[in-house]
């Protein structure tokens, strides 16, 4: 299959089938409020509500009637109401009243709405707009979601303007950290002394049954250890980077033999082929009880430089900012299949990605179930991604 599919998102495209089959995030219980939300969801245009009986609804932004938007609809008990001519729809998209037909009419039974089954999980809202609605397959037991004994935090929504595989692709691209997020070995953007321009560790590349990960190691403190740090990326769309702890604090190297407490899962929804949205879960398990408070501020897009008054480009100043220089690299690539590409031996987590993905889409368009949508069996389980960042025992 060409390599170009992966970036259309839209219904009826080989990717945008495939997406269809997974539950996404697509909004935070913090975030829903009393009023709707407009959202777009791989091409699609939708509106988001919670009704007072705490249902959530998941229906098709234009009102069936004459498509006025719902995002300005009432929420009243039973749903949520047009404001132009009054049509009420359930949660469901059933149609319940129209007020301006005659007494008696049964015309608003036969008024189904586009509506999708939605689920919330430790704060997240998850939506399945697959085809099988009305049995949908289960929704993953993520373990930041469903495990208590940690703390957990749910940063605020991020939205990007560019395609989402370049996101996602940069999280099987492990020598990146060590180049775009370094200054220098000590004190690069990436604060982890692990990945440094100056002694780039090496990765292995592998395919596990949520997804894939990418293994960095160095020699350890003895002879029969290594320091290790895996980043993984879960179907369909989760990466999941566990050294934050490193990345965002200045600790020592020593740090690192305690290795990292903290789990950082990225759920990437697309809107469409140009726009995504991010919901960031972290999940502490260690000793600070301050820990979210102080990593707050590393969140802020803030970069060490000024910008220079006759600096015209878009992303400039970046260095400084892990996440600018990732929005300077990704936002800059060009939708994949259409860019000029020369991969090189340090792109075989690339590799790996597309390849279990471009699979796992040729398995929707066989009818099979693709990898990462769970059987009822496999859902009964907390489902981990794994991540560790730390010392082990080297495996010969
Ligand atoms: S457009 Fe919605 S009720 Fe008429
Ligand atoms: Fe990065």
């Amino acid at each position: 299959m060409n390599l170009g599919v992966l970036a259309h998102v839209g219904p009826g495209t080989p990717t945008g089938e495939w997406f269809r089959r997974y539950w996404l995030v697509v909004g935070t219980t913090r975030d829903l409020h009393d009023i709707p939300q407009a959202i777009k969801v791989l091409g699609e245009e939708l509106v988001f509500f919670r009704d007072p009986k705490g249902q959530l609804g998941l229906l098709g932004l234009h009102c069936p009637h004459r498509s006025s938007s719902l995002e300005y609809g009432d929420i009243e008990d039973r749903g949520i109401r047009c404001p132009y001519h009054g049509w009420l729809f359930d949660v469901s998209g059933q149609c319940l009243e129209q007020p301006a037909e005659p007494k008696g009419s049964v015309f608003h039974q036969k008024v189904r709405h586009l509506s999708y089954p939605v689920k919330e999980l430790g704060g997240l809202i998850f939506a399945y707009m697959g085809p099988d609605r009305d049995d949908p397959p289960p929704l993953p037991k993520y373990s930041p979601l469903v495990n208590h004994e940690g703390q957990r935090s749910i940063e605020q929504t991020r939205y990007y303007d560019y395609n989402w595989f370049n996101y996602i692709e940069n999280g099987a691209d492990p020598v990146h950290f060590s180049i775009l997020h370094r200054s220098n070995p000590n004190d690069g953007t990436w604060r982890s002394w692990f990945f440094n321009f100056h002694d780039i560790p090496y990765f292995d590349a592998v395919e596990t049954p949520y997804g894939m990960k990418v293994i960095s190691r160095k020699p350890g403190p003895t002879p029969d250890t290594e320091y290790i740090d895996e980043k993984s990326f879960a179907f369909p769309s989760i990466l999941q980077i566990g050294d934050t702890e490193f990345t965002h604090f200045k600790k020592p190297a020593s740090a690192l033999m305690n290795g990292s407490h903290n789990e950082h899962f990225m759920f990437l929804t697309p809107d469409d082929d140009e726009h995504f949205t991010l919901f960031t879960v972290n999940y502490y398990t260690g000793p600070d009880p301050d820990f979210f408070e102080k990593l707050a501020p590393s969140r802020q897009l803030t970069t060490k430089e000024e910008k220079k008054e006759y600096d015209r480009r878009r992303y400039a100043p970046f260095r400084g900012s892990v996440r600018l220089e990732d929005m300077m690299t990704q936002g800059t690539q060009g939708l994949i299949g259409e860019r000029e590409e020369h991969l090189a031996t340090s792109d075989r987590g690339v590799i790996l990605l597309r390849k279990i993905i471009l699979n796992a889409i040729e398995t929707v368009q066989r009818g099979g179930r693709p990898k990462g949508v769970l059987t009822q069996d496999q859902a009964e389980k907390v489902l981990k991604i794994d991540s560790f960042t730390g010392i082990r025992n080297r495996k010969e």
